[in-house]
């Protein structure tokens, strides 16, 4: 085992006890939402709200959930340079970017060529299109965004984690399904499948860039943490051309990878409170749902039984949408245009510091308004949702609230 598991005793220890206490209260009622008694007998009972974003799908198997933790760990680890930090990074663990597993603090800055700027990409950013602004393992310059008027410079949020494996099981059929029908719509919204080079659907990202969750592990841990395994044993370019940094070969494992991965597939989606009210009615009437598809089905042959064949409420139709020039970051990936995101799933919302690619939304309200210009394929949406009365709104906003 690698050296990371040493000082991480510890926290693997207090997380279990943490997990398991959280598995003991929402067993009854099979939801992490239920409620217990505190405080002593005699005096009133108080509720105490159990809601956590970082569980465990219930029905994974004993050898499932122990994987789950063991990946848990990983997720949590700061790497240091005897792991193979470096030579160049973002941040040292993924839990830096998705506390909980969910957006931020830690966030990535991209940079892109300005609207009608003719120089090649390679040219101007030789590095890539990622600031990795710490060095380690005897790098001493990191990548930083260059002081060029030639440049637009944007910050990323990262999406949250929890939930992905349903996103991952939705079967392709049904995601074509989904592109033909927003193909033969009338209104504003559109949408179209990110088909990658190697002809599977683009899932993950922000702009649908990548299909598998695994291969999203070796991304993050390539270009996050400077962290090389054996599906990517090179570090990726830099300024001062270092290509390895202190650990002798790949840093992370296929195993470490998998576990990784494993602890993706195995997270829940966030308990949803059952909506009474006309929430739903109304997210559907506005055309929230033409993107925000509420349920899709899972394919039977899921690797993980506890979410093969079963209804799926992720709230994407995980196609990518123009969503006007307002939002565009100027970047290219894969088939993605710079204006183009994967509708984002709503879930867990309420563990979301703040909303969009860029967090520039603080409230569901202000990220609705976003939708809404002229150049959007939001803007139907939003225009009915502005038209609605103030009291409907606020039950709309209420019930995304708690997706
Ligand atoms: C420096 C911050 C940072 C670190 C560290 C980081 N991530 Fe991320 N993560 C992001 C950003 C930003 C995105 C969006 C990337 C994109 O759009 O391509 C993202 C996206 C993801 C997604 C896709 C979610 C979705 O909805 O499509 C997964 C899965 C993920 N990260 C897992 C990990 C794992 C596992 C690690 C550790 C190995 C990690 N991340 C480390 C910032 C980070
Ligand atoms: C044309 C497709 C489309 C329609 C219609 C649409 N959305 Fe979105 N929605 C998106 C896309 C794409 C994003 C991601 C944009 C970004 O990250 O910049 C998004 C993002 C969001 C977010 C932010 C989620 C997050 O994790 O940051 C919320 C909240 C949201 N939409 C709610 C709504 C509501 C409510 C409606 C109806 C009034 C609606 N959307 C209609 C495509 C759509």
């Amino acid at each position: 085992m690698s050296a990371i598991y040493g000082p991480l005793a510890m926290t693997i220890l207090v997380r279990s006890l943490v997990l398991a206490f959280a598995l003991v209260l929402s067993v009854p009622a099979c939801n992490a939402w239920s409620s217990v008694e505190s405080g002593p007998a005699a005096a009133p009972a108080r509720k105490v709200k159990v809601d956590r974003a970082s569980l465990p799908v219930l029905e994974l198997t004993d050898a499932e959930l122990s994987r789950f933790k063991q990946g848990d760990a990983l997720f949590e680890a700061v790497v240091r340079e005897s792991d193979g930090l470096g030579p160049l990074y973002v941040r040292d663990a993924c839990s830096a970017c998705h506390v909980d597993d969910g957006r931020g603090p830690g966030l990535v800055t991209k940079m892109a060529p300005r609207q009608g700027v003719q120089v090649e990409l390679e040219k101007l950013l030789p590095f890539g299109t990622t600031e990795r602004p710490y060095a380690a393992a005897g790098a001493k310059t990191p990548l930083l965004a260059p002081q060029d008027s030639r440049l637009v410079v944007t910050h990323r949020l990262p999406p949250a984690v929890f939930g992905r494996g349903y996103l991952e099981a939705i079967a392709d059929q049904d995601i074509e399904r989904l592109a033909e029908r927003a193909a033969a719509r009338s209104g504003s919204a559109r949408g179209r499948l990110s088909r990658l080079k190697d002809g599977t659907i683009g899932r993950f990202g922000v702009k649908a860039r990548i299909s598998t969750l695994e291969s999203f592990v070796v991304d993050a841990l390539s270009s996050d943490m400077g962290l090389s395994s054996p599906a990517q044993p090179e570090e990726p370019p830099g300024p001062e051309g270092l290509r390895d940094d202190h650990k002798l070969g790949v840093d992370f494992s296929a195993e470490q990878v998998a576990l990784l991965r494993d602890y993706l597939q195995g997270l829940a989606i966030p308990q949803r409170e059952p909506s009474t009210g006309l929430g739903p009615a109304l997210f559907a009437e506005v055309g929230c749902a033409d993107c925000h598809e509420p349920e899709l089905r899972t394919r039977a042959d899921y690797p993980v039984r506890a979410l093969a064949g079963v209804s799926a409420v992720v709230y994407t139709d995980l196609l990518l949408h123009d969503m006007g020039e307002a939002l565009s970051d100027g970047q290219h990936e894969e088939g993605a245009k710079p204006r183009e995101f994967r509708t984002a799933p709503l879930m867990g919302l309420r563990f979301l510091p703040s909303l969009l690619h860029d967090g520039s939304a603080k409230t569901v309200h202000e990220a609705i308004l976003a939708h809404g210009a002229a150049d959007s394929e939001g803007r139907d949406a939003a225009r009915a949702f502005l038209a609605l009365s103030s009291a409907r709104q606020a039950e709309l906003v209420s019930f995304v609230e708690t997706l």
